[in-house]
């Protein structure tokens, strides 16, 4: 138990050492911060443009909330009007050509139907963002469920020895 302790200790002190050094030589590998020095403030990036192309994207995951392939600068939200359900709603969605909510959204905790938008689903941009014209700082590596059942399938087919 002892000599497992000191070894612990031991690799947290090289650990912090090795960090240290790093930070030190300013090479930390950072693409959010850039070639930023932690003591400096790092200039805010512009704000994206929006894409606005009224083409709605695949989604990566059961239950990813979609993006939004239209402009919404506009579109108030506050307490008194909710401009996204002017469209969205039940009562004029087709009039727009606009998807109308799901019923996700009109269920309260207890996954009862309300007659209204829920509480937990009013604040839109909450869970829906704009497309934008960005590229990512970081590299995506997320795989979605087929893609990683694909990969599972062919390394048992080569486990097994088959093509
Ligand atoms: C003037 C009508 C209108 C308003 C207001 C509006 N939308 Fe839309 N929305 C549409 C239409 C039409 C589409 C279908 C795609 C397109 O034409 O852009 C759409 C598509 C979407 C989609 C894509 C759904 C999918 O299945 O991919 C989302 C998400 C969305 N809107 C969210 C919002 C949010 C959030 C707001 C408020 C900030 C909002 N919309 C306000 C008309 C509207
Ligand atoms: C708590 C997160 C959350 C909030 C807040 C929210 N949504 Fe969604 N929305 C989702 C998720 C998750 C989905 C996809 C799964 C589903 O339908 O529940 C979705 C789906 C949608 C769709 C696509 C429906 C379809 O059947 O293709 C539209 C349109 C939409 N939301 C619009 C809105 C609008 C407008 C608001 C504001 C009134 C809103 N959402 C608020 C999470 C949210």
């Amino acid at each position: 138990m002892r000599a497992n302790h000191w070894w612990m200790t031991g690799c947290c002190v090289a650990l912090l050492a090795l960090a240290a050094s790093r930070l030190a030589a300013g090479d930390l590998p950072n693409p959010l911060r850039g070639p930023t020095a932690l003591k400096d403030e790092p200039a805010a990036p512009p704000i994206a443009a929006i894409e606005d192309k009224d083409v709605k994207r695949g989604r990566a995951y059961t239950g990813q909330p979609p993006t939004i392939p239209h402009d919404i600068e506009k579109y108030e939200i506050t307490h008194n009007v909710n401009m996204c359900m002017y469209c969205h709603g039940r009562v004029r969605n087709a009039e727009f050509g606009a998807p109308m909510v799901s019923a996700t959204h009109f269920m309260d905790r207890d996954y009862d139907f309300l007659a209204e938008v829920s509480p937990r689903r009013y604040f839109c941009t909450q869970c829906h963002v704009s497309q934008e014209e960005v590229v990512a700082p970081v590299k995506n590596t997320f795989m979605d469920v087929d893609q990683i059942l694909e990969r599972e399938r062919a390394s048992a087919r080569q486990a097994d020895g088959k093509p």
